[in-house]
């Protein structure tokens, strides 16, 4: 095979149609960029759709899950429960407000947060039960160490079980925050991702299901949270806008009309465009059931509904991802491992002191995971030479195997 027979399929790749084209159009022409009608439309339609109280437009996932954080009274020492299988902005935001990650490792299967684990760790904390330190990060001591808050990652689209975990912390005054920037759309037991908790975090970032560029929403039920996000996304402007007025600490994480207008287009296709993912991720998973070596995450269980944000695979301990990433990209297919867990990055070990072997399955996952291209315009001939690629992979490297075998044999 000298010259690949498809463009070069990238990651993934935003879905802009007419519609986007004429919401974007219709806000720069209204002149109105900034703090307008979009943003307001945007965020209507969002609260509407979700059965929500309120929804706060807001410049990306992460500033999202920093107000989130503020709402749930984080401070200096305090703890939260979170994984370290995610985006890093998701244990970031909680260091934002000097508060101290918590990790509990994934379920190896559905890799969100392991409720029955959660469940202990909450308990053991909240009842400062003997050893419960051994929680702590190696390099923190904390005085006080009140546990504010729990972060379920919605990982890949895939709904965390949240019910048990809700009641647990809503038992001890605990808020939950959905970290819910991979998920829109997902749902489990009739509750939509970003439902269960005190307030949720959504992204729409270009590789996500709907895209505004940059931007995030909050979603919560809570008239005060939401009044306090509108607040903290204006510079902390009192909360009945009056002019230059400022009552708290607050940073510009405002969503612009025209990300709010893309956003708004985005968002009234939802339903098509998780469709479309959702028929790539059937077609991959059809056909890899063929292919020893490439095994596509656990199909969801009954009553759940996936919003497909990657693709990912787990590989055979016997092959080597780099190479087949490097495979892939010879045929200018784009794949990427996906995700190195948070407290395995440098920055998180320098400051916290984690270690190797400290959450296996995160760790296990973050080494075999690899995320194929997944976006709403793969055509099913693209899946299909993809595919067609990590098998001919699989088969090279195995065989390759076999002859320095021999060889030494
Ligand atoms: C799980 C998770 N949390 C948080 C974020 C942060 O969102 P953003 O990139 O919009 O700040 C992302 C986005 O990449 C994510 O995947």
């Amino acid at each position: 095979m000298t010259t690949p027979p498809f463009r070069s399929i990238p990651l993934a790749a935003p879905d802009i149609g007419p519609e986007e084209m004429r919401l974007v159009q219709e806000a720069l022409q209204s002149q109105r960029l900034a703090s307008g009608p979009m943003l307001v439309r945007f965020e209507e339609a969002f609260a509407n759709r979700f059965g929500a109280r309120f929804a706060v437009g807001v410049s990306n996932g992460t500033a999202a899950l920093h107000l989130a954080m503020i709402a749930a009274g984080v401070h200096d020492g305090d703890l939260v429960v979170t994984t370290p299988f995610s985006f890093i902005a998701s244990a970031n935001a909680i260091l934002y407000e000097r508060g101290i990650p918590i990790f509990v490792d994934v379920d190896p299967e559905t890799l969100t947060i392991d409720p029955a684990k959660s469940l202990q760790v909450i308990d053991d904390i909240v009842y400062r039960k003997a050893g419960w330190r051994r929680l702590l990060p190696r390099n923190c001591n904390p005085t006080s160490a009140q546990l504010r808050a729990i972060v379920p990652i919605h990982i890949f689209g895939r709904p965390a079980q949240m019910k048990e975990i809700v009641d647990r912390a809503h038992a001890h005054q605990i808020a939950v925050i959905e970290d819910a920037c991979e998920a829109i759309g997902a749902e489990s037991d009739g509750v939509f991702a970003g439902r269960w908790g005190d307030a949720s975090a959504f992204g729409f970032y270009p590789n996500k299901q709907i895209t505004t560029g940059e931007g995030g929403m909050l979603l919560t039920d809570n008239e005060e949270w939401a009044r306090l996000f509108r607040s903290l996304r204006n510079q902390g402007r009192a909360t009945d806008e009056q002019w230059f007025r400022h009552d708290r600490l607050g940073f510009n994480y405002r969503l612009d009309e025209l990300s709010a207008a893309l956003g708004l287009a985005q968002f009234s296709r939802l339903d098509e465009l998780l469709a479309r993912r959702e028929a790539v991720a059937n077609r991959y998973s059809a056909l890899l059931e063929e292919v020893d070596g490439a095994t596509p995450l656990a199909a969801p269980r009954a009553g759940m509904r996936l919003s497909w944000f990657l693709y990912p695979v787990r590989l055979a301990e016997d092959l080597d991802r780099d190479q087949m990433i490097a495979a892939l990209e010879k045929q200018g297919i784009m794949s990427r491992p996906y995700f190195w867990p948070i407290h395995l990055q440098p920055f998180y070990r320098e400051r916290f002191g984690f270690q190797p072997g400290d959450f296996p399955h995160s760790e296990a996952a973050g080494h075999s995971l690899l995320s194929l291209p997944m976006f709403p315009g793969l055509t099913s001939d693209e899946i299909e030479w993809i595919v067609s690629v990590v098998a001919d992979e699989i088969k090279r490297a195995r065989r390759d195997r076999r002859g320095v075998a021999a060889a030494r044999s």
